[in-house]
């Protein structure tokens, strides 16, 4: 591989649009189930901390992702500001039922950019999942909900190893053909460089306009910063994180969690990009789900505030 140029002198943006999606991606991932009702606080004081958009819940079969079982009953308690946006994922024609029954106003539908996935993770070929989506994607924008679709492992495939551009673009073209609002694509096993993220954003900058432009990284290999970084040099604003980096995926072998929310927010307030996310408030979330977990959040900026108010507290124990 050639060392290459980056993209030259752009503007950054000067606010950006995070999609919070502890409470799926994370937790969907998690092997002992957790109480409803702590998944409803978590969104609660998520919403809380001022995230402009949260994936809530899944309608995913309940025997394959046993975790996101009680999808209908979290839904219906979280408390729905008018200026959030809530995503419930949706895998086929089943699970959109489910959420229009529940009220949902917004759904995510998912595929991959590799067949290999595709099968894995919804039992389908990226075809045949297009078209189930081009049927709920009528329905749900007959009904005046926002939709999103993902597309998994644009950035590597953990079955079939590389995953070519075009595939990715091929992909999302299909995604917009069939209607939907935005489009997520994902670095689903955390194996993407920046390079990359220049070359997909390059080559999917004349297929979407980059304000309906999402991308989901995660951090197994804590390339996931870099990532973003790249894509915010490319004019991408909207990125997916997971509080306390919670998450993995049940169907990715080796995929550890999403880059971390306050990792993601504390870099980019620092950069002087918005958010409209409260860190102290978000770090209250975080801390709630860790405790239920039992275990510390895999986040940098989580465990420097941790750290910094031990030190605080000791200094104002030694006066
Ligand atoms: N919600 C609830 N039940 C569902 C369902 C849904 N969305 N989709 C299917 N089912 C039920 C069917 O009703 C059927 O039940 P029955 O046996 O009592 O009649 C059973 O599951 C099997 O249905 P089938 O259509 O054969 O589904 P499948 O077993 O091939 O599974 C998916 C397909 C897509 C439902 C499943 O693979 C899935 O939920 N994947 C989601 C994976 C995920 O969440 N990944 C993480 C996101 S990246
Ligand atoms: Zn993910």
């Amino acid at each position: 591989m050639t060392v290459r140029d980056v993209p030259p002198g752009r503007r950054l943006p000067a606010a950006v649009t995070l999609c919070e999606v502890g409470p799926r991606d994370g937790l969907q991932n998690e092997p002992v189930a957790v109480p409803t009702a702590d998944k409803i606080r978590f969104c609660d004081m998520l919403s809380d901390a001022g995230v402009p958009m949260l994936e809530a819940t899944s309608f995913v079969s309940p025997e394959h992702v046993p975790q996101m079982a009680d999808a209908a009953g979290v839904y219906a308690a979280i408390r729905k500001d008018a200026n959030r946006t809530y995503v419930v994922l949706v895998p086929n024609e089943r699970g959109f039922e489910r959420a229009l029954e529940a009220g949902v106003r917004a759904i995510g539908v998912f595929t991959a950019a590799s067949e290999a996935f595709a099968q894995a993770n919804i039992r389908m070929s990226v075809d045949r999942s297009v078209e189930t989506f081009a049927g709920v994607v009528r329905r749900a924008k007959e009904a005046g909900m926002f939709v999103r679709a993902s597309v998994s492992t644009a950035f590597g495939c953990p079955f079939q190893g590389d995953v070519a551009v075009d595939d990715v673009v091929r992909v999302c073209e299909r995604l917009l053909a069939i209607g939907v609002d935005e489009l997520s694509v994902a670095d689903t096993i955390g194996i993407g460089t920046p390079n990359q993220v220049f070359d997909v954003v390059d080559a999917l900058r004349d297929v979407v306009p980059l304000e309906r432009l999402n991308l989901h990284f995660h951090d197994t290999r804590g390339t996931a910063l870099a990532n973003i970084f790249a894509g915010l040099q490319c004019g991408v604003s909207r990125f997916d994180a997971s509080a306390g980096g919670l998450g993995g995926c049940p169907f990715a072998p080796g995929a550890t969690g999403n880059v971390a929310t306050e990792d993601v927010v504390s870099m980019l307030h620092g950069m002087g990009i918005a958010t409209g996310i409260d860190l102290e408030k978000l770090r209250t979330a975080t801390r709630f789900m860790a405790e239920r977990l039992g275990r510390p959040p895999a986040s940098r900026a989580y465990a420097a505030l941790e750290a910094a108010d031990a030190r605080a507290r000791a200094l104002s124990a030694a006066r």
